[in-house]
């Protein structure tokens, strides 16, 4: 059985979360539903905190918003103590609504419009993560205008790329974020932003990919950005303060996977860079890391009601649920797989193999290929795990379904924190002109 955070069979053989029967949050919410198990966040949150602050205190961990934001999770985040990493205008409103302050956000992006530029700039958002020359020359530029400096990190291409079970150093430049070492861009990039009056360059930034269970390419990661800081130093004097290393810290979604213990991670890479700062006679920087799945994912479960059934001889059986690539694209995007159970028979043993289809009308809108569960009929409630982070964050709204509503679970209560959206708020944005309108209104007329 995978068995998360605060997760339990109760007496009625139900999937419990939070002290929250799943079967009564589907009752009282609806379905497909996300529930996230506040208490694993929190946990999660306090685990890279408590240790970052043990090995490494000239640290921040900044949570990387992409992976699950809304205002509620904002509020969250602060509590926790934690920065919070954001990559648009919306995720930077998000956060300003909720109170969250505009100095403990990180802006990342490889293509920042000048509008969400300047207001980061006059909100008094606290790191700029800059990815290319022509950026560096707008920030530059709307700086002068509204008379504010703005602090900037260089996004850099370590030329490492990591995967779940491995990684490649390839000196790799064919990305669409950041600069390179190998072609000389990062450090040119340095020498010109150096000269440049409304921009300070305090700190450097790599993300080597995400869903990574190999502490190696960390590793290496660490080692190469150290070296740059030092080569910066010899070149141009300029003393590197700041290190953000990224997020991607994998996690389970699948009983089979076992990534490394979070400590073990972050003593790596402290005592990396602490080896690698000795070794160049360099000052310790402050170290950050952005980590959002591993906050986030275990903690969520996306709760579906199933519907219809189909068997296709010989070759599978179909089980269709209420929700599909709507709220979970992952599947279809990147072939990931999940654990599932049903959640009103949590106990009983599983008979068949099945498929999980969605309701999109899409033939790719597929959840789970080839899961085993016990016999399901119409009514059940299917319990997909590990759907926290890159879930709601990508939701859409295709064929006009309406995104789900997540609710937070902790000691027994459960709270909305995004509502259901209505087929009201489907047609908010839409407009009618006025050629289109005429038969309507004569319609009505008759
Ligand atoms: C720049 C940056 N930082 C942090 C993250 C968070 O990664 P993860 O959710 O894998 O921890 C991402 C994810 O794509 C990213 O692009």
């Amino acid at each position: 059985m995978f068995l998360t955070g605060t997760m339990r069979i109760n007496e009625k053989g139900h999937l419990e979360i939070g002290g929250c029967d799943t079967v009564e949050l589907t009752r009282n919410f609806g379905t497909p539903l996300y529930v996230m198990d506040e208490e694993l966040i929190r946990k999660n949150c306090r685990e890279y905190t408590d240790t970052f602050s043990r090995l490494y205190p000239n640290s921040q961990v900044a949570y990387s918003g992409k992976a699950f934001l809304t205002m509620a999770m904002c509020r969250l985040v602060e509590e926790e103590g934690m920065a919070l990493d954001v990559v648009s205008g919306g995720e930077i409103y998000t956060a300003l609504k909720a109170g969250y302050p505009a100095s403990k956000m990180i802006f990342h992006g490889n293509n920042k419009s000048a509008v969400d530029l300047e207001i980061a700039l006059t909100s008094g958002v606290g790191r700029l993560v800059v990815d290319s020359f022509s950026e560096l020359e707008l920030i530059e530029s709307i700086g002068s205008q509204v008379g504010k400096t703005a602090q900037i990190y260089l996004r850099v291409k370590p030329g490492i790329e990591a995967h779940t079970h491995h990684y490649i150093q390839t000196g790799q430049l064919d990305s669409k974020f950041g600069l390179g070492l190998a072609d000389g861009h990062a450090m040119a990039f340095v020498k010109a932003a150096l000269k440049l009056r409304h921009v300070e360059l305090c700190g450097l930034h790599c993300h080597i990919g995400s869903q990574i269970f190999d502490l190696k390419p960390f590793q290496v990661a660490s080692e190469v950005m150290m070296d740059f800081i030092q080569g910066i130093k010899k070149k141009t004097g300029l003393a590197i303060r700041e290190l953000d290393l990224g997020g991607g810290f994998g996690i389970r979604y699948l009983r089979e996977d076992s990534p490394h213990s979070l400590p073990a991670f972050i003593e790596l890479i402290v005592t990396t860079i602490k080896e690698k700062a000795a070794e160049h006679g360099l000052t310790l920087p402050r170290l950050l890391v952005e980590p959002g799945r591993s906050i986030v994912g275990e903690a969520g479960t996306t709760l579906y009601t199933v519907g219809t059934i189909k068997e296709v001889p010989g070759i599978r059986k179909y089980v269709a649920v209420d929700g599909g690539m709507m709220d979970n694209i992952r599947t279809a995007m990147y072939e990931a797989k999940y654990e599932a159970i049903v959640a009103n028979r949590a106990l009983e043993e599983p008979v068949e193999k099945v498929s999980v289809a969605g309701k999109a009308c899409e033939s790719g809108d597929m959840l789970i290929w080839d899961i085993d569960l016990p016999k399901l009929v119409r009514g059940d409630i299917l319990a997909t795990f590990s759907t926290g982070a890159y879930h709601y964050s990508m939701a859409s709204n295709y064929n006009r379904f309406t995104r789900p509503p997540v609710v937070f679970v902790s000691n027994g209560h459960a709270e909305i924190v995004v509502k259901r959206e209505s087929y009201e708020n489907l047609v908010i944005n839409d407009v009618i002109p006025a050629h289109l309108q005429k038969r309507v209104e004569r319609r009505a007329a008759n």
